[in-house]
């Protein structure tokens, strides 16, 4: 297999031809179109989102085709759309940088963006390459200053509406995001929504740890999900899993920092929600608030059915495991108990090793809705170095079996009912 660079002349005599059927030979090499062929100005200063799209568009048409951002440029790109359907195995190859304008968050709300990198209705199609995508978000407290970003000192970005999410695809399938870096993003960095069959390998996404809201990888409505041999480090969470996901699988991620692997928050305002077939295993958490969590607002209809974390590894983890079904971000109302919730059955703890710095594990279950089959194998947790003082663990409506090693021995507090697991008393009012 060969690649060309094509040049502006060839690309002009291909979008003519375009109207007529691709002659056989370009489906059988595959076609490299730079965006330096477009008229990219590749500075870092000048917006090429105009160049980026012209190629996407022309690359969309030829079969396996790929679009090049080449190594040692910087391209700026305002907000744009990369939409399909395009022809099989397109793939964006990254190896330069690929910059969001600085400034987009705080960009008046009628203009900032939901998303700055927007891929939507894409079948076979891959990111690739040895570039960065850097958001150019400074949203950490301490990198800003009250006088050129007043409103950013206070930390109520919800105040002034959505910030925008940096990579996100939308109703695509048959997606491969490798080898690139992600940083820097107002919000979430990398987004999967309404998709299905993802493959995320070798990624790098990158954050300050105080910075807000800067989810790592966030998936809704997705389906056939691996994310493998990644490493992210960011304010929120790690990866963060939301109605509407099965078959989910990680394996070897590191999360450093952030607030680790996250289930929910699902229910919010008595809304459906089902997760089910979730496998985290050879995770490596270090310096995030939690390390694998499930948590549901009170109120809500569906499950969380068969969650698998294997394999964890923390060191100063706040609260390693826990399940919060009393989750609530902002006080009133909002967090008052209520009758319906969330329902968790199936969740298992193998090999949960490693520092905390404040609670092993909390398992906070509704009272509405007890947690039923949770297992927890060999979970050896022990204080963090200096961790100024430590809470027992807490095992709250749930129920389940404890096995092997216990460290300390409180983390395997789980009922017992039955031998193994608490019957419902209530039917589900909602299947998933
Ligand atoms: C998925 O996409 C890859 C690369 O784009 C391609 O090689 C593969 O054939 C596709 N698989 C399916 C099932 O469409
Ligand atoms: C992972 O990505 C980095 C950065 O692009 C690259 O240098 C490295 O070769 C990749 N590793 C594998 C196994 O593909
Ligand atoms: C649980 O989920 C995993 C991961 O998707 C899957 O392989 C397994 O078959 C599921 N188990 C059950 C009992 O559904
Ligand atoms: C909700 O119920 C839990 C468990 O019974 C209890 O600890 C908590 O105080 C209640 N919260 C409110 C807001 O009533």
């Amino acid at each position: 297999m060969w690649s060309s660079v094509v040049s502006v002349a060839f690309l002009a005599a291909t979008l003519l031809c375009l109207a007529l059927p691709a002659p056989a030979v370009a489906a059988a090499r595959s076609t490299t179109l730079s965006v330096l062929s477009f008229g990219a100005a590749a500075d870092g200063v000048t917006d090429d989102a105009e160049a980026l799209v012209a190629a996407w568009q022309a690359a969309c048409r030829v079969p396996r085709a790929t679009v090049l951002l080449p190594s040692g440029h910087r391209f700026l790109v305002s907000p744009v759309t990369l939409q399909g359907p395009c022809s099989a195995r397109l793939t964006l190859q990254v190896d330069g940088t690929v910059l969001a304008p600085p400034d987009m968050d705080s960009w008046p709300k009628p203009r900032r963006p939901l998303q700055w990198l927007n891929f939507k209705w894409l079948n076979g199609f891959t990111i690739q390459g040895a570039g960065t995508v850097d958001g150019q978000s400074i949203t950490s407290l301490q990198n800003s200053s009250p006088a050129n970003a007043p409103q950013r000192s206070t930390g109520h970005w919800h105040s002034s509406g959505a910030k925008p999410t940096l990579v996100r695809f939308y109703s695509s399938f048959n997606v491969t995001v490798r080898n690139i870096r992600i940083s820097n993003s107002p919000q979430c960095h990398l987004k999967f929504d309404s998709s299905g069959s993802i493959k995320v390998k070798n990624v790098t996404i990158s954050s300050p740890g105080d910075s807000l809201n800067t989810d790592g990888i966030h998936l809704q409505n997705t389906r056939d999900v691996e994310i493998r041999s990644s490493s992210i480090g960011c304010g929120d969470d790690c990866v963060s899993i939301q109605t509407g996901c099965s078959n989910v699988h990680m394996k070897n991620v590191v999360c450093n920092p952030g607030h680790g692997i996250s289930v929910g928050g699902l229910g919010k305002d008595n809304s459906l929600a089902c997760v089910s077939d979730v496998v985290a295993e050879n995770i490596n958490v270090q310096n995030a608030l939690y390390a694998v969590r499930i948590k549901t607002w009170q109120g809500g209809v569906g499950s969380v059915r068969n969650i698998t974390f294997s394999n964890v590894r923390v060191a100063n983890v706040a609260t390693p495991i826990a399940i919060d079904q009393f989750y609530c971000d902002r006080g009133g109302a909002r967090c008052a108990n209520r009758t319906g919730a969330v329902a968790i059955a199936g969740v298992a703890y193998r090999r949960v090793v490693g520092t905390y710095s404040f609670q092993p594990a909390r398992l906070a279950c509704s009272d509405a809705r007890p947690c039923t089959g949770v297992t927890m194998v060999d979970v050896r947790l022990s204080p963090a170095a200096g961790a100024p003082g430590t809470v027992a663990p807490l095992c709250w409506n749930s129920y389940g079996e404890a096995r092997g090693t216990m460290e300390p021995l409180g983390v395997g507090c789980l009922q017992r009912s039955n031998g193994y697991a608490m019957p419902l008393t209530q039917p589900f009012n909602y299947t998933c």
